[in-house]
């Protein structure tokens, strides 16, 4: 098919990924993705970053709280060192012509899939649940068709950057699937060839799950209310750190590092070698007010220049906005491209 995309004249390897707006980043999220993600950055000569403010919406009615989360995010990524000239970094609201091909997609996505779509699908189940067999009137109601179609807005997402691979926690993995079957639909439909698609199927790159424990000693979690500020104050950090969970062990008694929280953390805060010293502190028997003390220091030594930076882009809306807007502009250029294409294929006016 004439118009296919290009693929020699394609990045050897484009790898993107999202982030949700919603709340504000944690200890477990700076570790668990924001760390792998900027790795992953540095290897590859050419990755895409987005603020998912339009994926926000479907839990955030808030005006003044999406707005402040889009920014938190933004800056968050940016204060722990993502480079807004060598990644491009985004607001996906920023970019219209995601949300013109996200209609183009639904036109190509079967209703069931959204049905096995694993939010919705969680959702229905909560419902049944609660119902213990009851009959249940309406198993949608008070379920968005923004919640229905996540994964087909994610899809455009990723299918409008002729994107490779997503890296993603495993949760997110089923999105990429129907991102791919999404693509594969369309190349058939408009008999694309394999080596010029019309959408790049996408792969998922299932980044390994790193679990911090919470100050409760349960995965770090928004929704268990048990996460340790990124940037909050310094003391606010401190307090946190002293709430975190322990035994009533004396001070004197071996511990053991592989089971406590306060351990579990600290060591993703220092080298190999930090991380057998203080092992060896803990199995020569260390108090729990001291270890957790240490633990707040290094964090604080750890955190103390990224939150002067981030406190300042979040006091700057324009000098955020001014890191963002070339990103914008370099991401609207491809999507555009890729939109150009499947717009001449499926017979509407360029
Ligand atoms: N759904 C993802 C999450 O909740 C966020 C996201 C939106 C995303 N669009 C994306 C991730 C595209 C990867 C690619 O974490």
């Amino acid at each position: 098919l004439a118009g296919g995309a290009d693929l020699g004249k394609m990045p050897a390897m484009r790898v993107l990924t999202g982030i949700k707006a919603s709340g504000s980043p944690h200890l477990g999220n700076l570790v668990g993705a924001i760390r792998p993600a900027l790795e992953l950055a540095d290897k590859e000569g050419d990755a895409l970053f987005f603020v998912a403010d339009y994926h926000g919406l479907t839990s955030v009615h808030d005006p003044a709280e999406l707005a402040r989360s889009t920014r938190d995010i933004a800056a968050t990524w940016i204060a722990c060192g993502l480079d807004p000239a060598k990644v491009v970094f985004y607001r996906q609201s920023a970019i219209p012509e995601i949300f013109e091909l996200a209609w183009i997609l639904a036109c190509f996505t079967s209703k069931g899939w959204m049905n096995k779509a694993h939010a919705y699908k969680a959702k229905v189940a909560a419902r049944l649940e609660e119902a213990a067999g009851a009959p249940v009137d309406d198993i949608d109601a008070g379920i968005d068709m923004g919640l229905y179609e996540y994964p087909i807005l994610m899809a455009a997402d990723i299918l409008a950057f002729d994107t490779h691979a997503v890296p993603v926690g495993s949760d997110q993995v089923q999105h990429i699937e129907i991102a791919r079957d999404i693509a594969d639909r369309i190349n058939h439909v408009y008999r694309a060839k394999p080596e010029a698609p019309l959408l790049v199927p996408p792969k998922p790159l299932v980044t390994t799950q790193i679990m911090l424990p919470g100050t409760d000693g349960r995965k770090m979690s928004k929704s268990y209310d048990n996460t340790i500020p990124l940037f909050g104050s310094a003391k606010e950090l401190k307090k946190t750190v002293m709430r975190i969970v322990t035994d009533s062990q004396p001070p004197e008694t071996p511990k053991d590092p592989a089971t406590s929280h306060v351990y579990q953390i600290h060591r993703f805060f220092l080298d190999d070698a930090g991380a057998a010293a203080l092992a060896e502190r803990y199995r020569a028997g260390i108090g729990w007010g001291d270890a957790k003390k240490a633990l707040a220091e290094r964090l604080e030594e750890a955190l103390a220049e990224k939150r002067q930076r981030y406190d300042a882009l979040m006091a700057s809306p324009a000098e955020l906005d001014a890191m963002l807007a070339d990103g914008e502009r370099r991401a609207r250029a491809i999507a555009r491209g890729v939109l150009d294409r499947v717009r001449k294929a499926i017979g509407i006016a360029a």
